[in-house]
């Protein structure tokens, strides 16, 4: 508590803010300035005006969008080694493979990639408007990275063909459900409603009632009348489910689901990255330059 309140004070004195994700320890969930989605995070910095400093306490490819969309302002991630691993699994190699394996069909890239992948795309996507970028291009194929379950989901909902790239990407947190556990629960809780992130395998999310975004599951939840929900996304966004619905049930469809990346963020770090504004996100002008382009493109689409 006396972290939470030093924090604050450096924040005042430092004028800055911080933006956590929705799957940051609730600690950090509960000091922070703004809580959101991948888009709503990157809209929020990119519209930032008044601070100067942006604690981005998620994961290295949100705080990466933060340094393009606002070049002016100091982004700072407080660790360092929080970084997603399905970011890291579209290279700019498997990019260029694809391009030359399917000429001129557009490449749309999941937030969730290194600036040098976004550099190669043609348009950014989040897991909140896929459906729609995709289905906003003229194109009725389109390659697509690095998730391929979100790839799954955007083909389902489009009928458009997806092409996943690389083959076999995919986020280790979200492939730990599997639908034998939320058969149970639903035999358990039959009245309960099932919500689940594009992450999770299309097995799993054949069994949803809603399939969403990380904001969009809390907006979801808050509007259903259902009074129990299992929910089929990283543990941290039960934090803000249940403040925001005391009198509902929410049941985290695995219990084991946590991103260790996004668990890097803790207090002492936050506030360490704060007092010695430290690890400053840097993206190479040139790498910046096209990275925004295909961001800027998907905020178009609004
Ligand atoms: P959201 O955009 O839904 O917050 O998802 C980001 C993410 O990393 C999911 O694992
Ligand atoms: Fe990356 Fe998965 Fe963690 Fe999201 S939950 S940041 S996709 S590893």
């Amino acid at each position: 508590m006396i972290l939470a309140e030093e924090i604050a004070k450096l924040k005042k004195e430092k004028n800055a803010i911080i933006l956590a994700h929705n799957y940051q320890r609730p600690e950090v969930q509960d000091m922070a300035d703004y809580i959101g989605d991948s888009i709503e995070l990157s809209r929020k910095a990119m519209e930032e005006l008044e601070a100067k400093i942006i604690v981005f306490a998620a994961v290295d490819f949100m705080a990466e969008s933060a340094a393009i969309l606002n070049p002016e302002k100091k982004v700072l991630l407080p660790s360092p080694g929080a970084r997603c691993p399905m970011a890291q699994m579209l290279t700019v190699e498997e990019i260029k493979r694809a391009k030359t394996q399917h000429p001129g069909v557009p490449v749309v890239v999941y937030v969730n990639t290194l600036a040098k992948a976004k550099a190669q795309s043609d348009i950014c996507c989040t897991s909140a408007n896929a459906v729609q970028v995709v289905a906003s291009l003229k194109a009725d194929k389109v390659l697509f990275g690095p998730d391929r379950n979100l790839a799954e989901y955007v083909q389902r909902q489009t009928g458009k063909t997806v092409i996943p790239i690389p083959e076999w990407g995919f986020c280790p947190t979200h492939l730990l459900f599997q639908p034998e556990d939320i058969q149970i629960l639903k035999i358990e809780q039959p009245h309960a409603v099932v919500l689940v992130h594009p992450e999770c395998t299309s097995e799993v999310q054949k069994m949803a009632d809603f399939v969403g975004s990380t904001s969009q599951i809390c907006r979801y939840a808050k509007k259903s009348c259902a009074k129990t929900l299992i929910v089929a996304t990283e543990e941290g966004v039960l934090h803000r489910l249940r403040k925001d619905n005391p009198e509902k049930t929410f049941i985290l469809a695995y219990a084991g689901a946590v991103c260790p990346n996004m668990k890097l963020n803790t207090l002492e770090r936050i506030y360490a990255s704060l007092k010695e504004e430290k690890y400053v996100v840097k993206v190479p002008a040139p790498i910046a330059k096209k990275a925004r382009k295909a961001l800027e493109r998907m905020f178009e689409l609004r």
